[in-house]
């Protein structure tokens, strides 16, 4: 069983981008900034937030935390959102979510401009990842990507099975496989909580996808012999053992999955470390204009 460590690529990457960082500013290139909206005070959003603005320090990329408390007016944030867009300092931004329920998500996200939407998260972004024409990808989606490439993890004709259909991960990581090409070319299957005899589906997989936010939900008797999972969960678990209070628990029961798989992504260490990185590779693909002219 071969474990697919998100948190190894992670840092190669890390030392790749930072060499490229470098060597574009050297050349003349803007300093990429990165900005990150963030509402409210939510214990999971100040430690992914954290990550984010940490990374683009080690890798010489500037970035711009913008807080607000969460009694923020819609109007408010949409008018944040509009200095950003018009700001030529900032190369791409991101608004952190889960926002306040007063504020309508898919109204701030059409408010970015597609061409700053580094989270990859636009109607525009979505469309083009779609069509498979160049777009900027979801962070976390694009980072499965690149861990099955890395990993070299064949997905043609391969049956895949996705489990959850959130705009974040489930529903793009499903178009991505099904597209032509590599990683991709995979016959999709996506399952969500109205799916009837979930098992039968999971048990078909040769490459299961989960993400669903219930820990510990995929058990030994679901999938078969062989099958390449990755496990994007991430759920805060109480433990008392732990100085912090809590552990990470992904979606996988790994104890007795692992065993019957070929390849697999732990929790933490799979998933996780790469939707920070993907983020920041979008920043840099935005100030060399690579993905939109500039
Ligand atoms: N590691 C990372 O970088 C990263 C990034 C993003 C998310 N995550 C983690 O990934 C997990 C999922 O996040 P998300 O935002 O995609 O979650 P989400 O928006 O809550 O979506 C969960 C999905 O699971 C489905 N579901 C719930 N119960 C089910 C059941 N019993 N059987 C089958 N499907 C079921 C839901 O179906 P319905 O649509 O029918 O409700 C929904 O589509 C969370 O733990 C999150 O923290 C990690």
């Amino acid at each position: 069983m071969q474990i697919l460590s998100g948190k190894e690529l992670s840092r190669i990457i890390q030392t790749q981008v930072k060499e490229d960082v470098a060597e574009w500013v050297a050349g003349g290139g803007k300093q990429p900034h990165l900005a990150v909206i963030l509402v409210g005070n939510d214990g999971g959003s100040e430690t992914y937030v954290g990550h984010k603005v940490r990374m683009c320090e080690r890798l010489g990329i500037k970035s711009s935390l913008i807080r607000h408390s969460d009694g923020i007016s819609e109007s408010a944030l949409l008018s944040e959102i509009e200095k950003l867009n018009n700001d030529e300092e900032i190369d791409g931004f991101i608004v952190q979510l889960p926002l306040p329920k007063h504020i309508e998500v898919n109204k701030v996200i059409a408010a970015i401009d597609y061409r700053k939407d580094v989270d990859g998260f636009h109607p525009i972004n979505i469309g083009r990842m779609t069509q498979n024409t160049p777009c900027f990808l979801p962070a976390t989606p694009y980072g499965i990507m690149q861990i099955l490439e890395h990993y070299k993890i064949d997905t043609q004709g391969k049956e895949c099975v996705v489990l959850g259909r959130s705009n974040i991960v489930g529903r793009p990581v499903s178009i991505l496989m099904s597209n032509n090409g590599y990683p991709g070319n995979a016959t999709v299957t996506v399952c969500h909580s109205r799916t009837k005899n979930l098992k039968e589906h999971t048990r078909k997989a040769d490459i299961l996808i989960v993400a669903l936010g219930i820990p510990e939900f995929v058990t030994a008797d679901m999938v078969k012999e062989g099958v390449v999972i990755i496990d994007v969960g991430t759920t805060r678990v109480a433990d008392d053992t732990r100085k912090r209070g809590y552990r990470l628990s992904g979606d996988v029961k790994y104890s007795e999955v692992a065993p019957k798989c070929s390849a697999i992504t732990p929790v933490p260490g799979g998933v996780g470390p790469m939707t920070v990185i993907s983020l920041i590779k979008n920043t840099v693909r935005a100030v060399k204009g690579e993905v939109y002219e500039k």
